[in-house]
């Protein structure tokens, strides 16, 4: 089976990669755009991704099996959409399936009617309603913007002032104020083929840009799975009480939800709470989450893009653990440094237990730059964390980037 994988992040290299690993012929795998990293294990080819009628012309002149979408833009654009209507198997949700994770109003009325334990929330469109709902929570602030905002659209503050000011930036496109959550943060995802669901396993994801949870909210600097300190059951509840419902509920009002259910929750005393849903693979907890799988993930994806979730096996992981350092630009998240030469990869790959995903990297002659904010994954797996963390280090303490940075301290708690 032909494959194209849409995208050019590292979360696309992972995709790429665990297909080759699980079994698909690399021959067989197509990446569009792709990435200077991408390009060294697979054909990449300059297709414009968000544009629905360019895919569905190449998918249909290479009989492409499978169309996997990596990033949310192609499902806003609504390329899943156009390639279902050609026949063409995807897995990659509708675009007004992917609602759930463009509008957090949309996710938060689909929670309410399938009863879905999340955060209280009040939906403001003045300033007047943003201080008044503010003052009923309480600190500490919460205030997201209701659309796609890169990453950029959540406050966690107990700085009144600082949360009016973010709302202030953002009351256009809608804001909610959210009861604040404390607790662990777990990503978990399912895939969905519209009627069922079936989980992978949890990952962690470190959202700021520092060490210690310090800094701006990023993309995400780093992840580990699996984690050990879930409760028994955790993934059963979550299936329970989040994704299927959620699913069924979309099903109900005939918007099926082909793809990936990207779930992000706190793990509260009073228990789990969804903070956020995403309708594609999470940017990196993929790189750890994928690394562990055993199971074809070709075989996975076409089943939940042609309904056929039932029939296929149950998901397996390997036992080891993985990590993954995301390697950034000077100036991350706040503006990008210009390109620079990036060395020493070779090395770094050489690490026992180390892939390394790319991200905003291009060729330039015949060296390698940096071009973006997130360069690149580190991912390194080992048989305990202690040992996933020094081989990822250590690969990591090869690459020469002039002014990137890196968090220290990712997975160290699990780690002793
Ligand atoms: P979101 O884009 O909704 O995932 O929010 C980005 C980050 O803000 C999350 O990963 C959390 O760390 C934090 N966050 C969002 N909502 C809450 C909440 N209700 N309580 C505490 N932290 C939150
Ligand atoms: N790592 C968070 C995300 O992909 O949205």
């Amino acid at each position: 089976m032909k494959i194209l994988v849409l995208g050019s992040g590292a979360r696309e290299h992972a995709i790429v990669k665990a297909l080759i690993r699980t079994g698909s012929v690399a021959s067989n795998v197509i990446c569009a755009p792709g990435n200077a990293g991408i390009a060294q294990d697979v054909a990449c080819v300059p297709l414009n991704a968000n544009d629905p009628a360019s895919v569905v012309a190449f998918a249909t002149a290479e009989k492409i099996g499978l169309v996997i979408i990596g990033p949310e833009a192609p499902l806003v654009a609504g390329v899943s959409d156009a390639l279902r209507a050609a026949g063409i198997p995807v897995f990659g949700p509708s675009q007004r399936a992917a609602q759930l994770e463009g509008s957090k109003s949309f996710a938060k009325e689909i929670m309410a009617a399938a009863d879905v334990p999340t955060g209280m929330a009040h939906e403001c469109s003045t300033i007047e309603e943003v201080e008044s709902a503010l003052d009923d929570f309480g600190a500490p602030y919460v205030v997201k913007a209701d659309g796609l905002a890169a990453g950029k659209g959540v406050i966690v503050t107990s700085d009144r002032e600082a949360a009016l000011e973010h709302a202030r930036k953002f009351i256009g496109m809608g804001i909610l104020v959210e009861e604040f959550l404390a607790g662990q943060e777990v990503s978990l995802f399912f895939l969905a083929d519209g009627h069922n669901v079936m989980p992978l396993t949890p990952a962690q994801d470190f959202k700021r840009a520092y060490d210690h949870d310090e800094g701006p909210n990023t993309g995400g600097m780093g992840a580990y799975s699996p984690l050990p300190w879930l409760p028994a059951g955790f993934v059963e509840e979550v299936q329970r009480t989040v994704a299927q419902p959620t699913i069924d509920e979309l099903a109900r009002l005939g918007e099926p939800f082909v793809g990936l259910l990207y779930c992000g929750l706190i793990v509260t005393e009073r228990g789990i709470r969804v903070i956020e849903f995403n309708a594609r693979f999470g940017d990196p907890e993929t790189q750890v989450v994928l690394r562990r799988l055993l199971t074809p993930l070709a075989g996975l994806l076409h089943s939940a893009a042609t309904g056929n979730l039932e029939t296929a096996p149950d998901p397996r992981f390997s036992d080891e653990v993985a990590i993954t350092v995301v390697l950034a630009s000077e100036g991350y998240p706040d503006k990008a440094a210009p390109n620079r030469p990036i060395h020493g990869l070779h090395h770094a790959a050489a690490v026992a237990g180390v892939e390394i995903c790319h991200a905003a990297t291009a060729q330039d002659g015949d060296h390698l730059i940096a071009i973006g904010g997130r360069v690149l994954s580190v991912v390194a797996v080992g048989k305990t964390f202690h040992h996933a963390r020094e081989h990822a280090y250590e690969a990591i303490g090869h690459i020469k980037l002039d002014g990137a940075h890196f968090r220290t301290d990712i997975a160290k708690k699990v780690a002793n």
